[in-house]
């Protein structure tokens, strides 16, 4: 198998992760919560949104996560924005590099953004022009690649004109979000390979829920494919507010758990990782569910007892 031999991971917890927990998050542990991330050895770590607070009230206090995170200047820490409006709001409060997100369903775009496809393209031409003259790297998502809650089935193509459409924008990277978990591994390869047609693939990323438990496999497919950065959520935090029934992205326990087992070079610590996700888990009032967490931590309570 020809596999990457170095993995960038994205993680998306802080973000994708909190933006669906029913419980609110104070912004002290979101803060604690991207420090605990960066001090594993994450360098990518996406740290809030500047949509709507009506829309999406848990990421409604993002400007205060920036201003109070003590930002280590080797890393990263992105912030979504829907429109020009966000993106203001964004580099204000100190943001260096943000996404975009569009989607691959018409009946997705409108539920998500209050907006068709193509609207939402039109809204990123301002928003990229500003982050250019701002000198702020645009990443750009594509939701629903591989199945819509509303419309169902989606076909590659229509993936792949979203994702041309926002690398023409000027977006160095574009994410393949597989919002609702539904993909398996050959539907996978289709889609990326579909994509890489009109975007070369050291510029793609694969953003994949776990709702039906194909995260991993899917993955696989991808690194085949020559995909060599990933999304992922501590924890296996997450789901989409706009997606019923979409539980979290792919666990970045999981993703690195299984990376190492391939001699796949991540960066970062396995356990301080997990223990960021207990701490946050811990305040939300939850054990740890997804695999490799749960397992570290069933482990973590034998050498206790
Ligand atoms: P709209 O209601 O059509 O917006 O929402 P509007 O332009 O008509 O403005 C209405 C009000 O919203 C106004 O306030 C604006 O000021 C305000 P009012 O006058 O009523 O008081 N507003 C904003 N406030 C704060 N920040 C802003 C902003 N923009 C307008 N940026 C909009 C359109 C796009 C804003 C809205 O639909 C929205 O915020 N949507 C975001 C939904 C969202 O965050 N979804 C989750 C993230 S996407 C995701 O999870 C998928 C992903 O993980 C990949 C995958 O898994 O597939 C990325
Ligand atoms: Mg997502």
């Amino acid at each position: 198998m020809n596999l990457p031999a170095q993995i960038r991971i994205v993680e998306v917890g802080p973000r994708d992760g909190l933006q669906n927990e029913a419980a609110a998050i104070p912004t002290a542990i979101k803060i604690q919560l991207i420090e605990d991330l960066a001090a594993a050895g994450l360098a990518d770590i996406e740290a809030g949104a500047f949509v709507s607070p009506k829309w999406v009230p848990q990421m409604a206090d993002s400007a205060a996560v920036l201003a109070g995170l003590k930002r280590d200047p080797q890393k990263r820490y992105p912030v979504l924005v829907p429109n020009l409006q966000g993106l203001e709001a964004a580099l204000a409060a100190g943001a260096r590099e943000v996404a975009v997100f569009a989607a691959a369903s018409e009946a997705f775009s409108q539920k998500n953004t209050n907006c068709s496809i193509a609207e939402s393209l039109d809204r990123f031409g301002p928003v990229m022009e500003r982050a250019r003259a701002a000198g702020v790297p645009v990443r750009g998502y594509v939701s629903c690649v591989l199945g819509c809650p509303y419309a169902g089935e989606i076909a590659p193509g229509a993936v792949a004109h979203v994702a041309k459409a926002l690398k023409d924008l000027g977006c160095y990277e574009i994410s393949l979000g597989d919002t609702i978990g539904v993909g398996t591994p050959l539907a996978t390869q289709a889609m990326i390979a579909a994509v890489a047609a009109h975007v070369p693939v050291e510029a793609l990323a694969a953003h994949f829920h776990d709702t039906y438990g194909q995260a991993l496999a899917n993955l696989l497919a991808a690194l085949e494919m020559g995909i060599a950065t990933i999304d992922s959520s501590v924890a296996g935090l997450g789901g989409c507010p706009y997606a019923k029934g979409a539980t979290g992205n792919v666990a970045t326990e999981d993703v690195v758990f299984m990376l190492n087992g391939m001699g796949i070079e991540t960066g970062i610590d396995l356990l301080r990782l997990a223990e960021a996700g207990w701490r946050v888990l811990h305040h939300i009032g939850r054990e740890p569910q997804a695999r490799v967490s749960r397992a570290l931590w069933q482990k973590r309570q034998k050498s206790q007892a």
